[in-house]
């Protein structure tokens, strides 16, 4: 039987940063796109790749469903040729995202980053895929919630009858291993007392109350590795977008406000989200601030028009100027909490060998 559907896979992974963690050298870009247009030829229906910051995204449309070993396995080896790339320059890091080397065809909780869905092409089918540098997937909860539950961003949950009755929110428990389901806006405030503590619960995907897919985020399970978790790592998020779903503007409505996310120099420290055009994710102060980007293609037949540099726009102008403004007064606290992560979410940490050093100096008090 033929699928009708299609698939659309964003696949992602930092396998060598040019220079230090900042971008991708254009060579190793060359080449992903070499092999999936190469590899590709005969699997997918269209491909896109680009860069945010030192992150390379495949962007590919298929008819292999999500979690095909076919297209895992064609990214992991674009980004094994892409690493050799990377070694051959002497890149930063080269392969710190492929975590192992026995990849058996499925890349969850592999290094990379994955964000999939199939669906029913509409007649026309607008989407806006998020692809961010020096943060974390908790990172999408507050503008997700916003986009698909908060009427002040999304006018669209109030006059258009199409969306009136709400969205539903799949959210993990990235520590507990766990799901669970929220219906919007009857479980407003119990999906927000977990949205909120988003280095913990974090927003998977969205349905419609018809259960048609919405937006899917590259938030997985996290492993556990020398007794820490690991695995939480520069996040991508689809989102489709017009009749029936949020429109296109309100989709980036809320990163017009950059809100504060943790990640920034060495995954440490909480800092602004800064919406920037493509060319402008290119972190370097203090290996940020935290960058996102917003490509907008049209679907049609599977074929990817676009992209569209959506925060391009100057609209975003004041948004990068105030997260500007943000991080020249967090970066003033230095080593110091709220700026500095707190001890068990750092992604460094000194502290077993200061305490180890110190242990016969802590007196009873
Ligand atoms: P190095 O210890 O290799 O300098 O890594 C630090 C770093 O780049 C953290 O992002
Ligand atoms: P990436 O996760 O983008 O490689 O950044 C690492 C880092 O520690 C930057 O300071
Ligand atoms: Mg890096
Ligand atoms: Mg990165």
């Amino acid at each position: 039987m033929i699928n009708s559907k299609i698939t659309l896979s964003v696949i992602k992974a930092d396998v060598g940063g040019f220079v230090g963690h900042g971008s991708v050298h254009p060579k190793m870009l060359e080449k992903a796109e070499e092999m999936l247009k190469e590899k590709g030829k005969d699997l997918l229906v269209d491909c896109f790749v680009t860069n945010v910051g030192d992150d390379i995204n495949l962007i590919m449309t298929h008819k292999e469903g999500i979690n095909s070993e076919k297209i895992h396995t064609l990214a992991w080896d674009t980004f094994l040729s892409c690493t050799e790339v990377a070694k051959s320059l002497k890149m930063y890091g080269a392969g710190q995202d492929l975590l192992s080397d026995a990849f058996s065809g499925n890349m969850k909780g592999m290094g990379p980053g994955i964000a999939e869905m199939e669906f029913e092409e509409r007649p026309s089918e607008p989407i806006v895929i998020f692809m961010a540098d020096k943060t974390e997937p908790g990172a999408w909860n507050l503008p997700l919630y916003k986009i698909f539950a908060d009427p002040f961003n999304t006018i669209g949950l109030v006059i258009d009858p199409k969306m009136h009755s709400g969205f539903r929110f799949e959210v993990f428990d990235l520590i507990k291993d766990k799901k669970v389901t929220f219906a919007c806006p009857e479980e407003l405030y119990d999906l927000l007392i977990f949205l909120g503590a988003s280095n913990r619960y974090v927003v998977k995907s969205i349905y419609t109350k018809e259960g048609e897919i919405a937006a899917v985020s590259s938030t997985q399970k996290m492993n556990q590795m020398a007794g820490r978790y690991v695995g939480k790592d520069d996040p991508v998020l689809i989102v489709r977008c017009q009749s029936g779903l949020p429109a296109v503007g309100e989709v980036l409505e809320p990163f017009a406000n950059p809100h504060l996310v943790a990640g920034w120099m060495r995954g440490s420290h909480y800092g602004p989200l800064m919406p920037v055009s493509q060319k402008q994710a290119l972190p370097t102060r203090f290996d940020g601030p935290p960058r996102v980007i917003a490509m907008g293609f049209q679907l049609a037949n599977g074929k990817l028009h676009g992209p569209q540099d959506l925060f391009a726009d100057v609209a975003f102008d004041m948004a990068r100027q105030k997260a500007l403004k943000v991080a020249d007064y967090i970066r003033q606290m230095g080593p110091f909490e709220p700026h500095r992560l707190p001890l068990d979410e750092m992604e460094y940490t000194t502290l077993p060998g200061v305490m180890e050093k110190l242990k016969g100096r802590f007196e009873q008090c």
